[in-house]
């Protein structure tokens, strides 16, 4: 599927990305951490395309079950959303999140203009009073169809508990206003319903018809005192999945954010509450006359070795256990294997300390970090640290003769050279998986995007394994022309790894900046901005020779290694006490 804004290097309009506002009546876990860091991953990825982007995540406060759960606790609804935002906002700066803003429903900037977005939808006729006999799921605070209801036995189809029958006075939303509307978006891929399998899903409920939804709760005796009233009936309030959802333009309409709803919206979120995001939402926009998102991207769920994560179960991944790998292999690793390994597509992702000692060693101990290292220390060993020529990046055709001096080598040495006629064009490969990397942003694949990086890495392996630089060292005194071949062949590495580590610095930040500073490459990002800006877009950034490339007389220090090589018999890390 092309995507309507082209992947094309300049695009100037502003990103803004989402991520769902998480509710606070629980401390956060993987699940939240992984939807915001895809969201942090892809705004870092924008800004480093050249993007002006903004990244909002916050917490969804207004919710019966916070009330619930802060009355167990004896605090006041407000205590206990403002003890778990705190943890919220402390697991995401953990996690080195670069989102723009935080916002909590609770904040008066929200709940004005939600207000005034209901009012609106109220007078213009689009919302309605009426009554409602039906299904709540109060695990969920979700509204359900008898048909939804029966299919799961009068029970949560998320989480299995029990549903609760209802008999109340609503104000509606006419949803069912906006059927053709919404195929239309659809069919047309105004709005882009990813990963394609959930589109399918969509689709295939919208077909069944829409009907009004319920837009308020009518206060009950003793309910907490909590949630925003219904503008103009204080005897009802605003439905918190109503009213949540506006947190996505209540926080950019203000005169300096506008520019990011009129840009290119992308919500991020789990399965569980695609609806919400690609049909309720979308028709409420359009009621009140602003665009729909460009994309609602909705991923798979975690599960903990093997087996669903459940508070009965009490296995939840929670940061504590995250910041324990953190401590033990990094928190770029972390980064890395959540990004790679998550339940990205439309099959839910397995966190197994085995698999993750698996892919840490395998894509950043032996792969990034040795690449890197490897390049580091020959340029230190052959050249003393110093860069001493450039090269286009091209071995092996009529007019390079690197490699042909490269082969020689190994036949002087008495070893074997695999296929004698194989060409490398380092340059090319890297402008290639450039370009594929910007695609694959626009679908949100950040799997592709990531891999895409990793390839080049990859290839220069597989280069200096072909050309064997030490082999040609050792020749250097013997062999003509083995000092022009060892110093275009270690400056071609050098260089496809530095735009590798561009690409891959949106999943590991901390990591390459690292090697950012080892290899004197600090030029390519503002230092004094912690939110990854760069000085050039990746397109200049990323050119071969080109104005941010390593220069001659370039130093490269030898650094630490990016990653130790772990143990695979090492037992998984165990979180600390929560906090
Ligand atoms: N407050 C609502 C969202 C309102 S958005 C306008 C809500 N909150 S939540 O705290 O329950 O968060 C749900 C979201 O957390 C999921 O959509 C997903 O982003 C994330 N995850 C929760 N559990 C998850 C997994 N096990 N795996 C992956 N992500 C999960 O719903």
């Amino acid at each position: 599927m092309t995507s309507k804004l082209s992947s094309d290097a300049s695009n100037q309009t502003p990103y803004y990305i989402t991520t769902p506002i998480y509710y606070v009546n629980d401390r956060p876990h993987i699940g939240h951490c992984y939807t915001t860091l895809i969201a942090d991953v892809a705004a870092r990825a924008q800004r480093l395309v050249g993007r002006d982007v903004f990244f909002l995540t916050g917490t969804d406060e207004h919710a019966e079950k916070v009330s619930k759960t802060a009355a167990e606790n004896n605090k006041t609804p407000y205590e206990w959303a403002t003890i778990n935002a705190d943890r919220f906002k402390a697991a995401f700066e953990f996690m080195n999140f670069s989102n723009d803003d935080f916002v909590r429903t609770t904040e008066d900037r929200h709940k004005d203009k939600a207000s005034a977005y209901i009012k609106q939808l109220l007078d213009q006729g689009d919302i309605e009073l009426g009554d409602y006999e039906g299904w709540y799921d109060p695990s969920q605070e979700e509204y359900l169809t008898e048909i939804v209801a029966k299919e799961n036995n009068y029970n949560s189809p998320v989480t299995g508990k029990p549903l609760e029958k209802r008999v109340e006075q609503n104000y509606f939303f006419r949803l069912d206003n906006y059927q053709s509307w919404l195929q239309e978006q659809f069919a047309n891929d105004t709005i882009q319903i990813l990963p394609s399998a959930r589109k399918n899903e969509v689709l295939g409920r919208l077909k069944q018809g829409l009907m009004k939804v319920p837009v308020s709760r009518k206060i009950k005796e003793g309910d907490a005192d909590w949630g925003i009233k219904m503008p103009t009936d204080d005897s009802h309030r605003i439905y918190v999945w109503i009213e949540a959802l506006c947190n996505y333009l209540t926080t950019v309409d203000t005169d300096d954010r506008r520019k990011y709803w009129e840009g290119e919206v992308t919500h991020l979120m789990a399965k569980d509450i695609l609806w919400f995001h690609a049909i309720i939402w979308p028709a409420m926009l359009h009621a009140l006359g602003k665009q729909p998102p460009r994309t609602v991207y909705a991923h798979a769920y975690w599960i903990a070795e093997g087996t669903k994560m459940s508070k009965s179960l009490g296995n939840f991944i929670e940061i504590d256990l995250l910041a324990a790998y953190a401590e033990k292999y990094s928190l770029d690793a972390v980064r890395w294997f959540l990004t790679t390994q998550g339940p990205l597509g439309p099959n839910d992702a397995d966190f197994a300390h085995a698999r993750f000692v698996e892919v840490y060693n395998a894509d950043l101990a032996n792969s990034v970090g040795n690449s890197m290292s490897r390049v580091g220390n020959m340029v230190n060993k052959y050249f003393d640290g110093t860069i001493p020529a450039t090269c286009n990046g091209q071995f092996g055709f009529p007019d390079g003769s690197s490699l042909q001096t490269a082969r020689k080598a190994l036949e002087n040495a008495g070893k074997p050279v695999d296929d004698p006629n194989r060409t490398f064009d380092l340059a090319k490969f890297t402008s290639e998986a450039t370009s594929k990397y910007l695609e694959a942003l626009d679908r949100v694949d950040l799997e592709t995007a990531l891999d895409t990086a990793r390839s080049i890495v990859r290839e220069v392996d597989e280069f200096i394994s072909y050309s064997a630089p030490f082999t040609l060292a050792k020749q250097l005194d013997t062999l003509d022309d083995a000092k022009h071949a060892l110093e275009s062949i270690l400056y071609s590495c050098a260089e496809a790894l530095r735009i590798a580590s561009l690409l891959l610095s949106p999943a590991m930040p901390q990591k390459m900046a690292q090697l950012w500073s080892t290899w004197n490459c600090n030029h390519l990002s503002d230092p004094n901005d912690s939110n990854s800006s760069f000085v050039a877009p990746l397109i200049e950034l990323a050119q071969w020779n080109g104005p941010h490339s390593i220069k001659v007389g370039q130093s490269i220090t030898k650094g630490d290694a990016l990653f130790m090589r772990a143990d695979t018999n090492e037992p998984a890390p165990e979180a600390t006490a929560a906090s």
